[in-house]
């Protein structure tokens, strides 16, 4: 396996490197301490990841056989603008999630947990840097206006709020949601990715490599401190308890769902090769994943409470709890975590502003819905803006004023915050300089 390196043209790279000052301001603490905490695994390095001898083939769609295109100008103009618009939205994905973890980062109980979060960080500012480079490196003047400067401004000037997609506008409030966030958001990343790696553009196919293993890591960032968590609320700790868990899931889930977009959706992406599942089947493959995590979790609580039980009994004991709703040994069903309906709290997709609750059932009136959702929600969400713009928005929709598709398109979107306008609050990151001659540096 053979992986060209390259580096964006020299301002570009800057840009980014000033961008990690401001939102990454622990980048150096990470790198002095690297060692000691990943003393296995080579040093975080900025830089874009092409992993060659890739499949040459198109792997899915109208073109499947045909050879992978290698500039946009050969994609078509409909191709390259879905293309140019889901680099945009990765892109901007990859910046927001460091803005919403460093809210929360100072906050960690446990110094590992911390430093896994800022390394998982600086790997999602690498991957960010991927995506720019794949904007720059080749010429999308066939189907945007924009040029280089203009796109990388507008990525690196957005603010939480302003990000493409919804999960990526909602504010952190506590270090609960770093870690459910890597469990949960960077998961549907992981979807993405594997999905993109079959990509009929030959670029964003070689980038998937390196990122995938990265968000191996973002998974476990999540996944690990969740189980100790779950382990320790058996044992009588009260820093974390299943509840929390089980409300931070509940805040984090409908928005991971609705990150595969509207489940009608994803056909133009399998048939112009983009990506091999529609928008549905990825969306249950994920949900189904989420719900293998929730069981572990349970069962790692139930081994707590009970260590006497070997691993049969314990399944058996679980079963009976799980379908009876029964309390067994002192556990109860209430005690452990659960995944909520599909259609639970949603604002985009089929369900989008449908009054519908933790377990399916559907509401009438909105009071009594507004009640459900403060007893499955986190108290600290409920009084944050994001929960406060969907609640006064689902009233609308309620009183009939508002479409559900219009009120879907209301919740946070791109806007554009660059610094085009003098008076506007975000900062220019480029400097106008005219591009060095070459973008990349030799392999290594
Ligand atoms: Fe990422
Ligand atoms: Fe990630």
């Amino acid at each position: 396996m053979r992986t060209r390196e390259a580096r964006l043209p020299g301002n570009y790279h800057d840009a980014v490197v000033k961008w990690r000052d401001t939102f990454i301001p622990d980048y150096d603490f990470l790198m002095d301490n690297w060692e000691k905490h990943f003393p296995k695994e080579p040093r975080f390095k900025l830089c874009a990841f092409r992993e060659l001898g890739i499949c040459n083939e198109i792997e899915c769609g109208d073109d499947v056989g045909k050879p992978k295109i290698t500039c946009p100008s050969d994609l078509g103009p409909d191709r390259a603008r879905h293309l140019l618009g889901a680099i945009r939205a990765q892109a901007s994905t990859e910046f927001g999630s460091i803005q919403q973890h460093r809210l929360t980062l100072a906050r960690a109980q446990e110094e590992t947990d911390q430093v896994w979060v800022l390394r998982m960080m600086a790997e999602e500012l690498r991957h960010g840097y991927q995506m720019l480079h794949l904007l720059l490196e080749d010429d999308w003047s066939s189907v945007s206006d924009q040029t280089g400067p203009d796109l990388v401004e507008e990525i690196l000037s957005m603010q939480t709020g302003s990000h493409v997609l919804g999960a990526f506008n909602i504010d952190f409030d506590s270090f609960v949601d770093n870690i459910v966030f890597c469990a949960l958001i960077d998961r549907v990343g992981k979807y993405q990715l594997a999905m993109q790696r079959v990509s009929a553009y030959k670029p964003m196919a070689e980038s998937m490599p390196k990122m995938l293993r990265e968000e191996a890591f973002h998974l476990a960032t999540g996944v690990v401190p969740m189980r100790r968590w779950a382990t320790e609320a058996a044992e009588g700790d009260v820093y974390i308890s299943m509840e929390m868990l089980q409300k931070a899931i509940n805040k984090w889930l409908p928005r991971g769902l609705e990150m595969f977009g509207d489940e009608r959706g994803g056909g133009s992406n399998v048939r112009m090769g983009f990506k091999p599942m529609k928008n549905a089947e990825a969306q249950d493959q994920y949900r189904a994943e989420v719900g293998k995590l929730v069981d572990d979790l349970n069962m790692r609580y139930l081994r707590a409470r009970l260590p006497e039980l070997g691993r049969n009994e314990a399944d058996k004991l679980m079963e009976e709890i799980e379908t009876e709703r029964s309390t067994r040994h002192g556990v109860g069903w209430e005690d452990l975590i659960h995944l909520s309906h599909p259609h639970f709290f949603r604002r985009r997709g089929v369900p989008a502003f449908t009054m519908v609750g933790f377990e399916g059932e559907t509401f009438e009136a909105l009071d009594d819905y507004t009640a459900h959702l403060r007893r499955h929600l986190p108290e600290s969400y409920l009084a944050g803006r994001d929960f406060r713009d969907y609640l006064e928005t689902l009233k609308q929709v309620a009183a009939g004023e508002l479409s559900a598709v219009d009120a879907s398109r209301r919740m946070p979107s791109l806007r554009r915050v660059g610094g085009s306008c003098p008076c506007s609050r975000s900062v220019r990151w480029v400097s106008e300089e005219p591009l060095p001659a070459a973008a990349d540096q030799p392999a290594s």
